[in-house]
């Protein structure tokens, strides 16, 4: 793992942007792995920036890690509505190159091995853009899973639901269930690019760039990741030695 520390986010995440923009220059059809929260923000309004100054996202594809259950892709709360808002309506991407699970399929086997299938189909993803739960959950992987899980539905924990209500107007309408990629999923992208950001991210981090290789912490699982750029913030990293 390579680990930077800025002083803010704003720096980090255009340190993670240019990362981007310069694959991109080298392979127009760079395939992304994308992440919602209010972490990865920056670095999307970063990409919007780029953009609109000339890089060219016209050839790129991107698969979000995640999708909650139960939302259909046109509600106000799902990771679809998320990333259009975000990102997408703002760049000059394909809207049918942009994939996100769908929360509501009624065959969620099928819909996560073929969820896997298109993301071999496009050769893989180049660069997987992650954040990091309070709890060190990245996708929807929460404490607790395996190091070589798929594709999967997943039962969210109670600290990631209260974590979570803030997107919501109550907490009995966030959603218990979701669909995600596995660790074992992301692990396969040729690289990961963690964000983290503020103060209470801080134990989380430490556990995954410190702590050992263990599903109590679904991020360090990037400790055997052979190329993962981790950038922080200083209040993320306070608590590393
Ligand atoms: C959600 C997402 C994760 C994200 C995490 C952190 O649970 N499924 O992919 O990393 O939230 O969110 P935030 O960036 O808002 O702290």
């Amino acid at each position: 793992m390579e680990v930077i520390v800025c002083k803010t986010a704003e720096e980090a995440s255009r340190l993670a942007a240019t990362l981007i923009t310069d694959a991109l220059q080298t392979t127009p059809a760079l395939v992304l792995g994308l992440a919602t929260g209010s972490t990865p923000l920056l670095l999307y309004r970063e990409l919007i920036k780029a953009c609109q100054s000339g890089a060219d996202f016209s050839r790129v594809r991107t698969f979000n890690l995640d999708e909650y259950c139960g939302l259909p892709p046109e509600h106000p709360h799902s990771y679809r509505t998320f990333m259009n808002a975000h990102l997408f309506s703002n760049l000059n991407i394909r809207p049918e190159n942009t994939h996100v699970p769908d929360g509501t399929a009624d065959n969620l086997p099928a819909l996560c091995a073929a969820y896997e299938a298109a993301i071999a189909a496009a050769g893989g993803i180049d660069i997987q853009v992650l954040g990091i739960g309070s709890n060190g959950h990245i996708g929807f992987n929460e404490p607790g899973s395996p190091l070589d899980s798929r594709t999967r539905r997943v039962t969210l924990t109670e600290q990631t639901l209260r974590d979570n209500t803030r997107f919501f107007s109550a907490r009995e309408e966030v959603p218990r269930y979701a669909i995600s990629m596995g660790v074992g999923t992301i692990l396969e992208a040729k690289k990961c690019v963690l964000l983290g950001f503020g103060a209470n991210k801080a134990r989380a981090i430490k556990a995954a760039i410190e702590g050992p290789v263990s599903p109590d912490s679904p991020a360090s699982a990037l400790q055997v990741h052979r190329d993962t750029v981790v950038f922080l913030d200083e209040a993320a990293a306070a608590k590393l030695q």
